[in-house]
């Protein structure tokens, strides 16, 4: 299939304010396309405004909760009343949660669902009618690998993250027949603020992870993926061997996962 030109692309992208968003708004405006972001923090986003001022492509944002209908539906609006259309939604925004699934706060699970699943598969359903005028269209939804196989004491996060790739692996074949490419990139651990900013989790925990990206090599694979159409991509070699081994030896995976929270001396 041809490659995908991001320049002058028409681009929708969530959770620009901080990490792989903020570093995909960047790297899609230094290539010429025309991006809307949006996220809660407005003084973030007008950075993000300052330092793409020069840059080939244009930049606009809409500061706004993503899991509010009434922010998703003036995103759409935009897209219409502007663009009338859409080439490319990057449903990206996110947050993750640490700890036993037991002893969670009973809200813990609908916020996360809320963020990671209900927000980006409502906006798409609200998109949908842009992206049937757009060119080459597409959705690239930021999963992780915890999409592909579940750890312990990140319970809430994998369900929702599991959500969002049978539901893309869902309306992919759905919206085919409409040209509309579904596509999905699953990062491992990235060094973002992604654990800041974790749902109902005690501020002392801690997540360890064998290596990590940074979120500008993250956002350059996630624009590479879009351009060459991967259709559901797991960036990292450890990413790969934890899917890998979860699917061919499920049980000692379980072991080693099982182990791996017994030495842990945090509250993970
Ligand atoms: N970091 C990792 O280790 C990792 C690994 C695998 C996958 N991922 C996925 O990568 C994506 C990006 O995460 P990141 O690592 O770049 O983390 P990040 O730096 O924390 O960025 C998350 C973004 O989502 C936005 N967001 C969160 N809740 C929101 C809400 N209710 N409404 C609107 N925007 C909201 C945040 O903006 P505001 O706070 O300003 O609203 C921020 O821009 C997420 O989908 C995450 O699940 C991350």
């Amino acid at each position: 299939m041809a490659r995908r030109r991001l320049q002058g692309l028409r681009v929708l992208l969530t959770g620009a304010s901080s990490g792989i968003g903020f570093c995909m708004a960047k790297q899609l405006t230094l290539a010429g396309a025309q991006v809307l972001v949006t996220a809660r923090r407005k003084d973030r986003l007008d950075r993000l405004i300052l330092q793409t001022r020069d840059q080939h492509g244009t930049l606009q944002a809409i500061a706004g909760d993503l899991t509010c209908a009434a922010h998703r539906q003036r995103l759409a609006n935009w897209c219409q009343d502007n663009w009338h259309g859409l080439d490319v939604l990057v449903n990206n925004a996110g947050a993750g949660a640490i700890g036993p699934f037991e002893q969670a706060d009973v809200d813990r699970l609908r916020k996360v669902m809320e963020i990671d699943f209900f927000a980006p598969a409502e906006l798409t359903r609200l998109c949908i009618p842009l992206l049937k005028q757009g060119t080459r269209p597409a959705i690239l939804n930021i999963g992780s690998v915890l999409a592909h196989r579940a750890v312990p004491n990140k319970s809430e996060y994998c369900a929702a993250k599991f959500a969002l790739r049978g539901w893309a692996e869902s309306i992919r074949v759905e919206l085919s027949p409409l040209g509309i490419e579904v596509l999905m990139v699953s990062p491992s651990t990235t060094r973002s603020e992604f654990f800041d900013a974790l749902v109902d989790t005690h501020p002392d925990t801690k997540s360890r992870s064998a290596g990590s990206m940074s979120p500008q090599r993250v956002a350059e694979l996630a624009l590479k993926a879009l351009v060459h159409s991967k259709r559901d991509m797991v960036l990292s070699l450890g990413g790969k061997a934890l899917v890998a081994m979860g699917r061919w030896f499920p049980r000692m995976t379980d072991r080693f996962l099982a182990s791996t929270v017994k030495t842990r001396n945090d509250s993970n």
